[in-house]
Parts: C-alpha cells; structure tokens; sequence
C-alpha cells in the first residue's frame, strides 16, 4: 500500500549544527518523487529523517514534524523500528551481506521482522520480491550462493529486493545508480517505474537525466556556504522544474551551471 507524507517545518541537526532548515513538503502516493541539489546541502540527511534513520547517530535530532498518512512518525508512542520497517531504505552503495546465500539476503529484513517463517512461505517470498526487484530470471539458478558474486547492478536490485521483501509502503532511495553503468541504471529506472504503481518513492540522485527520467515530481535543495543549513528552494513537478522553475538557482543548477 503506497502512502502520502507530509512534512512541515522539519530542521534537522547533527549536535548543533542545523544541517538542514524549514523543510516543509508533500510527497505523494503511488509517485516517484527526485531530490536534487549539491553536495552538502541536506539530500541523504533529509532522506533519513523520513524513515527515522537519522536519529542512529548520536547527537542527531529533528524539529518538526513528519506525518504519513495522518500519523506523526515522530510522536513518542511511534517506534522507529516499526517505522523503519514501514518506510524502506537503498543505499547509494549495494550493501549486500557478502557471504549470505542470495535468497538469505532477500530474506535478511523480513526475518528480523517475523520470527518464524515457514520453507514454503520464505521461497515465495524470496521468488515474488526477486522478480520485483527484475532480478529473478538472472539469479533462479544460483540462489543459494553469495551475494557477492552479483554484478553491482544485481547487486543494487538485490538491495531493492531485501527492502520489498519486508513489504513497505515507501521505498527510499539515496543514489542507488551512482556506482552502476548505463545498463545497469537503466535498468533501475526501468523497475523504479513499475514499483510506483504499488509504492511511494523517493530518490535521491545528481544525474538530471534520470531525476527527469524517473520522477513526477522534483524538490531542489540548496545551501548558502558551508556552515550554513541546506534548504529546499523549490519543488514542483518533474517538467516544470526543468523548463520553467520559478527560483533563478534552480534554473542555474537544472542547466548545469552551478553544483
Ligand atoms: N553523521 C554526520 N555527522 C555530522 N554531520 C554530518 C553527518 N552526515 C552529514 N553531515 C553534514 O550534514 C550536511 C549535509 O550532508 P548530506 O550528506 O545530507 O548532504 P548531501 O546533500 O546528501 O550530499 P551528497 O550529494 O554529497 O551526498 C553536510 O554539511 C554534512 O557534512
Ligand atoms: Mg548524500
């Protein structure tokens, strides 16, 4: 089930220092939404406040609130874990557990999470989020040996298989083509379209093509210097923001002449 979030006036620090400022947003459901913007401005720390990674590092906080589907994930009766578990996470990195089978790196995040599973129950879910993730006619063969020994593009579409499998209802993803060739990205892009018609995304990248090739919408951040906190400039969707976007750094940056 895909769901909206709502943030309004999110800062969010490391310490003391506010790293990003006043954000608020809609993202909306069954929609892939872009974050653009340059480095250090906010993008992956704002990505994590959505799913409540952020507070993992010690000192880090939020100010603000953000609500899905009416609930605060922020209010004290909300456990992270279960949020986390709501709001799924690709990394810009693929992450997969080396030495893991392939089909116990799909099951990795759903085991935490139920105890028990039965064979039966773990090969269906281990076959449906496989061919979810556009990986399973590649891996049918050999789902018992490492993950290591993916390319970096099955690598990435195994992390995005490990994090449907817990059955989210919001996939968040930092960069996940950074590492990846053109295929390969490709490919990722090709999958992001079909898991919005079931799932909210959003992904972070600095590839203008693929922001404008994937995403509906478009939020760009931007920060002043150093020291001082990212924050969102404008979002609109997709094909406003790259042909007529009302901030004049927005137009800068979608055309490359800055970042
Ligand atoms: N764990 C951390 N502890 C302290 N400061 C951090 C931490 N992670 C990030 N920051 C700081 O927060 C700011 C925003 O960083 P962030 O990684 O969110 O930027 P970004 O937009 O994702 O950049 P990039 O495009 O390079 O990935 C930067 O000033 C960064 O140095
Ligand atoms: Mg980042």
């Amino acid at each position: 089930m895909s769901k909206r979030i709502d943030v309004s006036d999110l800062n969010i620090y490391y310490g003391d220092f506010l790293a990003v400022e006043g954000v608020s947003m809609a993202i909306e459901p069954r929609s892939v939404t872009a974050f653009i913007g340059p480095s250090g401005c906010g993008k992956s720390t704002f990505l994590r406040s959505l799913n409540r990674m952020h507070e993992v590092i010690p000192g880090a906080r939020v100010e603000g609130k953000v609500v899905m589907d009416g609930q605060d994930l922020y209010a004290s009766d909300v456990d992270p874990v279960d949020v986390r578990r709501t709001i799924g996470m690709v990394f810009q990195r693929p992450n997969p557990f080396p030495t893991m089978s392939i089909a116990e790196n799909v099951l990795a995040g759903a085991r935490l999470n139920s105890k028990r599973m039965r064979r039966s129950e773990a090969d269906d879910l281990v076959e449906s989020s496989l061919k979810g993730a556009n990986l399973w006619n590649e891996v049918k063969d050999r789902l018992d040996r490492p993950g290591a020994g993916l390319s970096g593009g099955q690598q990435q579409r195994l992390c995005i298989a490990r994090a449907i499998a817990v059955r989210p209802d919001v996939l968040l993803m930092d960069e996940p083509c950074s590492a990846l060739d053109p295929i390969s990205t490709l490919a990722i892009e090709d999958l992001i379209q079909e898991l919005k018609s079931e799932y909210t995304i959003v992904i972070v990248t600095h590839n203008m093509q693929q922001a404008s090739r994937v995403s509906d919408a478009t939020a760009f951040f931007n920060i002043a210097g150093t020291g001082k906190p990212g924050k969102l400039i404008e979002m609109a969707d997709t094909a406003t923001m790259f042909s007529n976007p009302s901030q004049k750094a927005t137009e800068d940056y979608v055309s490359g002449r800055f970042g």
